[in-house]
């Protein structure tokens, strides 16, 4: 296939996904569905992932399994992050949302980010958090190449650049360039960043990254959760 088909190809997933994203609705203040969910999980009861993913499209509740972090996962992940007021967590491919989602319903006296390449996953998240009439989560867009990590006091990772090794047939959509070197790029990347950042940072992925942790971080806890593994790191 030559360059300028893929391209072409690209252009008009772009286009349908935009389509698709005008069609999508997403209520913009709370309603008894958002308001039940945020009732149970601020008393640390559980939400099954098929009642919090009716928040999302369709399109967006067929990835659930593979590409967006399960509830009960995301509960356990954000207790290890935040030990105090005022923390400032980073989840680097945040994707629609759904890890800050439920850390910033559980932790109101915390600061939730997430970075993302696909805007329309931010427009996306942008929205549900409207509807959770949450104020402590914000969604950037772009690369988490060009965001500066000194910022945050603590960082998750559900294994974000795997879409990069995945099979057409299982990635989130095909309008991301991916490669087995982009791969090594943003995990040699987000290495070098991890050993830049201050004492006490504490990253917890799932999954990995991707990669090893680099010199002066300590394993504090592994915990073998549904499909995977949740560890947390901290900077000595
Ligand atoms: C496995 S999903 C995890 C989504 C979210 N963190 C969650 O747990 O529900 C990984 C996300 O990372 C995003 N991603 C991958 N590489 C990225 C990069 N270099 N910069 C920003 N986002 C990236 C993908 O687009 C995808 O949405």
């Amino acid at each position: 296939m030559s360059l300028s088909t893929v391209s072409e190809i690209i252009r008009e997933l772009e286009d349908e996904i935009e389509k698709l994203t005008e069609q999508l609705y997403i209520a913009e203040s709370p309603t008894y569905h958002t308001i039940s969910i945020t009732e149970d999980l601020k008393v640390g009861k559980q939400v099954s992932n098929l009642r919090f993913d009716r928040i999302y499209p369709k399109m967006l509740r067929k990835l659930s399994t593979t590409h967006w972090t399960p509830v009960n996962v995301a509960q356990v992940v954000t207790d290890l992050l935040v030990t105090k007021q005022g923390t400032k967590v980073l989840d680097v491919g945040s994707g629609c949302g759904k890890f800050c989602l439920i850390g910033a319903i559980t932790k109101p006296d915390s600061q939730f980010f997430g970075i993302e390449q696909r805007s329309y996953l931010n427009e996306i998240a942008r929205r549900a958090s409207q509807s959770f009439d949450l104020k402590n989560v914000s969604f950037l867009d772009g690369n988490m190449l060009r965001l500066d990590w000194n910022q945050y006091d603590a960082f998750y990772f559900f294994n974000p650049f795997w879409e990069n090794k995945m099979s057409p047939f299982t990635r989130i959509d095909l309008t991301v360039a991916v490669s087995e070197n982009r791969f090594d790029m943003y995990v040699d990347t987000a290495r070098t960043r991890l050993e830049k950042l201050k004492k006490g940072t504490r990253v917890v992925t799932y999954h990995g990254f991707g990669g090893n942790f680099p010199n002066g971080y300590e394993c504090e806890a592994s915990i073998p959760i549904g499909s995977g593994m949740i560890e947390l790191w901290v900077k000595q």
